[in-house]
């Protein structure tokens, strides 16, 4: 697979070992975070990992700031993206497997690289289910997101 990572400042400490463990399952990297603790905006980075989702240039996505919250709420502005942020390895199996998430949120003022690492392997190793409960709700997001209001039940 193709993964687009991207960082701010505060991400930066996250970054190499994450792109260790990618490199080393058998994966691609596209790099586009900044490459100091000086700080930056993170909007800028997450854009472009969600950018690249968008345009096809890569298949899955990392986004890493402070908290992971305003990269993952950068992420998700962008169509076709579904960022998902996740501190725990369930939570990351789960968004791949239920949610088909495309892009995961990591903060690295709230995990260490260990846990980054299993949370990430979890992430990149799980697939979306099949299971036509999972499927129709993937498909109402599909429909939020392109502006059709869904009738209540
Ligand atoms: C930077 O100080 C911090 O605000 C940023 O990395 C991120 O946590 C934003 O959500």
């Amino acid at each position: 697979m193709r993964v687009a990572i991207g960082n701010d400042h505060a991400g930066y400490p996250l970054r190499a070992p994450l792109i260790e463990l990618i490199e080393s399952s058998g994966h691609q990297v596209l790099n586009f975070g900044t490459d100091t603790e000086h700080p930056v905006d993170y909007p800028r980075f997450a854009a472009k990992v969600a950018y690249a989702i968008r345009d096809g240039q890569a298949d899955l996505g990392v986004v890493i700031c402070g908290t992971g919250i305003g990269s993952s709420i950068v992420a998700n502005k962008v169509a076709g993206v579904y960022c998902a942020l996740c501190n725990d390895p369930y939570t990351s199996r789960m968004a791949r497997s239920h949610n088909n998430a495309n892009v995961i949120a990591l903060g690295a003022r709230v995990i260490g690289p260990a846990l980054a690492a299993d949370i990430l392997k979890n992430f990149l190793e799980t697939q979306p289910s099949n299971e036509p409960r999972h499927v129709r709700r993937r498909q109402q997001v599909q429909q939020i997101e392109a502006g059709t209001e869904l009738t209540q039940e």
